[in-house]
């Protein structure tokens, strides 16, 4: 009533523009702040836009429980892998499962667990592979006494048929009165394999690191890149006007890989696994695509830490080319705060991000990080990253362990047709290129 009379009322038909006027100007700025609120920049708008990343509250969620996973990284990497899977063909979802900070695989005692999301971004897991694979937390299941066991078998006699049955078997309808299955057996997901590399490529897609490990990777990029740089006298760089290439290599040349890969040689008769230092750096300097590039080349090193004592491995290299560790970049500290895992972690993503990868094609660690590249390129539009001996690939990878064109090492591209990873990553010369 008070409204209508005021309505009617000629100095407040001045009031009434003047409230409206309010009133949109309150919802544009309402409008501005949600959006640079909650999608502070593009990219992580378009990340999660199109994705829900609640699930609907009405479905009633059933799990998969898997025991720790462990071995290197990029073996844990595609366990985990597995593990998602393995929930995707139970129609489950995967309870986030403990991996191993350390390397040790013999004492049970040494694994030391750590959760997956003191690793990886539990939410842009999720956000990512949604409605593909989904990771739940333990705080979700409703009935802790509500499961079923699934023990793997494991040897010989445990072969790879065996394993699909009885997966097959768990799939059926008779389990679904069970709220979470809980596999067990020894590291089960090490070994069979059901699923074509773009299964898992889609997985590892997802796996984003934590903002803080991916915070020390970007601090070590920069440090790569500004080594090229001219140095004022205080010991920082110049800024320089474009970010510099570097080139990452990743040499297997310890003790333990060098007895290992001998040992394989033998056993598959072959002899392209193991590389000597000198032919690594051989193959490096007869790359075409870094003649193009204005010197000095930076070559990151990425080696077993028992090798930075060894200041050798930074001799030998072609004029021009500019080889750094962690120890000459001074960013040791960076990683010694870490366990193993995380080490390995920003040694991947530094390895991903560099201009040219150079790695040895029976390495698992190698593998993982050039099926991450050739994803990458094919996300932008890339189709063929062998093009022309790698001279005219953006991010080109190669094998050094396997002989290319003009004495370098064979261009690498991941196949994503391939049937299984193991084609691609336990021990293979097969580069597709
Ligand atoms: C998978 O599970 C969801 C919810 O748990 C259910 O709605 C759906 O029917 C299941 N699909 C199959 C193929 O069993
Ligand atoms: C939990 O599951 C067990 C086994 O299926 C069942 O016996 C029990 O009644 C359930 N508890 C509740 C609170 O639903
Ligand atoms: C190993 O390979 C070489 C040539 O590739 C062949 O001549 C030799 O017979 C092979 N040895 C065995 C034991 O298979
Ligand atoms: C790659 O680049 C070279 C010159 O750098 C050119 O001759 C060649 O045609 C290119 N190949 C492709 C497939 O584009």
């Amino acid at each position: 009533m008070d409204f209508l009379k005021l309505k009617h009322m000629k100095f407040c038909k001045f009031h009434v523009n003047y409230l409206v006027s309010i009133c949109v100007f309150l919802i544009i700025l309402s409008l501005i702040i949600r959006t640079t609120l909650f999608f502070p920049n593009s990219s992580a708008s378009t990340l999660f836009k199109n994705y829900e990343i609640e699930p609907s509250k009405n479905a009633r969620l059933k799990f998969l429980e898997v025991p720790q996973i462990v071995w290197g990284l990029n073996n844990q990497k595609i366990a985990f892998a597995r593990a998602c899977l393995t929930a995707r063909m139970l129609n489950r979802t995967l309870l986030m499962p403990s991996l191993s900070a350390s390397l040790f695989y013999k004492e049970i005692d040494q694994l030391q667990p750590i959760s997956f999301d003191k690793v990886f971004d539990f939410a842009k897991f999720n956000a990512l592979c949604n409605g593909f694979v989904r990771v739940s937390r333990y705080s979700d299941v409703r009935n802790q006494t509500n499961l079923i066991n699934l023990q793997k078998g494991s040897g010989r006699k445990w072969t790879i048929e065996r394993d699909l049955d009885q997966l097959n078997e768990f799939s059926k309808r008779d389990y679904e009165e069970y709220e979470t299955v809980r596999i067990t057996g020894k590291n089960p997901f090490l070994w069979h394999d059901h699923w074509p590399v773009s299964d898992y490529a889609k997985v590892f897609e997802c796996l984003v690191l934590v903002d803080e490990i991916s915070r020390q990777a970007n601090e070590v990029v920069s440090k790569i890149r500004a080594f090229g740089g001219e140095t004022k006298r205080d010991g920082s760089s110049y800024p320089t006007p474009k970010p510099t290439p570097y080139v990452a290599i990743h040499m297997r040349i310890e003790k333990d890989w060098m007895i290992h890969c001998k040992k394989r040689e033998q056993r598959s008769n072959v002899t392209n696994i193991c590389s000597s230092k000198e032919e690594i750096t051989t193959r490096v300097a007869n790359i075409r695509a870094l003649k193009a590039l204005k010197p000095p080349t930076i070559l990151y090193l990425a080696v077993a830490n028992e090798l930075l004592d060894d200041d050798s491995i930074l001799n030998g290299w072609k004029q021009g080319m500019l080889p750094v560790d962690k120890k000459r970049l001074g960013v040791t500290a960076v990683y010694d705060k870490h366990p193993y895992l995380i080490q390995a972690a920003i040694d991947y993503e530094v390895c991903l991000r560099a201009n040219v990868f150079v790695g040895n094609s029976y390495s698992t660690f190698s593998s993982l990080v050039v099926l991450g590249r050739s994803q990458k390129l094919i996300n932008t539009g890339v189709t063929d990253t062998c093009g022309a001996n790698g001279a005219n690939v953006t991010w080109p990878s190669y094998a050094y362990n396997l002989k290319g064109e003009d004495g370098g090492p064979r261009p690498w591209m991941t196949n994503f047709k391939d049937s299984s990873l193991q084609e691609i990553s336990y021990g293979s010369s097969n580069v597709s290129c």
